[in-house]
């Protein structure tokens, strides 16, 4: 069965386009809360193929999306690099952070499992879906990655990573080489496991300068694709490199994604033109959705109009924010699906 979102991939225009969201499995609905209140801690629930399978498929059963997205997180490959990842509440994550030395001995060899029981979540989801839901894998870019491991928390800007980059070039290029090459086996396990397309989430591109941005946003990630189609050349892949601004121009030709996150930031004309090369994915303000009323409305209304008639995913231009409230998302698809003719 080609899904919907398969297809726009491939270069198909459908309307109304295929609709998921960044985070929508999350804090804003009652069921996530109460399942995660029994997993323990969140990296618990990930690692636990029941409960992530569940997580995954709440916002299906409750709005009926064209894509499910794995429940899991960026994080669980410095997990799995034995970085020791918490996630303590209201804190976000945290974990040992890197130095020179600690790159050196990184050790990839317990990876995959470590990882195994987000492949056996994989699995069930496809096993559980509707047929006509597609299923997303995932995981960070290796930019985005480093800056959690270099800084071993949420920083506002990166400033840690950029300036051990600057410090230390060698030993950040090293890492970067080795997220790449995990993170891109971990993709085609996703997509060996019943993913239908991987989203590579480089959610902190934006904060890099033009040369670095071509080093640490765009080469690890070319690299990263030309590995996945090298092994499985059908996967479809979209790259999310948030706040890449006038960046995203060459973004697709250089990395060869098929498609192209956009955040809310990016003018509908820029998305216009992206839109030209293929298929993109975005961009309504989460805090539109947050807002809810006409608000939302004009904001998807302002997106289909301009970018309705060519190959388009309906999405936010990030993720849903834990104080949506859940009829929200219910108008905005409903909005999407059913538009009224202007
Ligand atoms: O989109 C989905 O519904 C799938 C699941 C998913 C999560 N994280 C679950 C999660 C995905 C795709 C991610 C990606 C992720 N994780 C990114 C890239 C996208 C982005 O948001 O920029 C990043 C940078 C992370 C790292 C991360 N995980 C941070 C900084 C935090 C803390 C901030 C926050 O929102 O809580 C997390 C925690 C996290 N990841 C939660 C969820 C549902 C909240 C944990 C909880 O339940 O308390």
């Amino acid at each position: 069965m080609r899904r919907n979102l398969v297809r726009v991939l491939d270069g198909e225009t459908l309307s109304p386009p295929p609709i998921w969201l960044m985070r929508q499995a999350g804090r804003y609905l009652p069921e996530y809360l109460e399942t995660r209140a029994h997993a323990g801690s969140f990296l618990q629930l990930c690692y636990n193929p029941e409960l992530a399978t569940e997580v995954t498929l709440q916002p299906i059963r409750r709005f009926g999306f064209d894509a499910a997205i794995l429940f899991s997180d960026i994080l669980v490959i410095p997990d799995a690099l034995k970085r020791n990842v918490r996630f303590n509440e209201g804190h976000g994550p945290v974990m040992d952070p890197i130095d020179e030395d600690s790159i050196k001995a990184l050790d990839a060899e317990n990876v995959f499992a470590h990882l195994s029981p987000v492949l056996q979540t994989v699995e069930k989801l496809r096993t559980k879906l509707p047929a006509p839901t597609a299923l997303l894998g995932f995981c960070g870019a290796p930019w985005t990655v480093a800056t959690y491991m270099v800084a071993g928390r949420a920083t506002p800007d990166q400033a840690p990573a950029r300036l051990f980059a600057y410090r230390y070039p060698k030993a950040f290029e090293h890492l970067l080489l080795l997220l790449a090459d995990v993170s891109a086996e971990y993709l085609v396990a996703q997509l060996d496991a019943g993913a239908d397309a991987v989203q590579i989430f480089d959610s902190w591109a934006g904060v890099l300068g033009e040369p670095e941005f071509e080093a640490y946003a765009v080469k690890p990630v070319a690299r990263m694709i030309e590995f996945i189609r090298s092994r499985r050349p059908s996967a479809k892949i979209i790259a999310f490199p948030k706040g890449a601004g006038c960046l995203l121009k060459d973004y697709r030709r250089k990395t060869g994604a098929h498609a192209i996150g956009l955040d809310w930031t990016v003018p509908l004309d820029l998305a216009c033109e992206l839109q030209k090369d293929g298929p993109i994915q975005g961009n309504l303000d989460p805090m539109r959705l947050a807002a809810g009323g006409n608000t939302l409305d004009e904001g998807v209304d302002a997106i289909l109009q301009r970018l309705g008639n060519g190959p388009l995913i309906f999405n936010l231009g990030h993720g849903i924010i834990p104080q949506v409230a859940p009829e929200n998302v219910r108008r905005l698809i409903d909005r999407v699906r059913n538009r009224p003719e202007s």
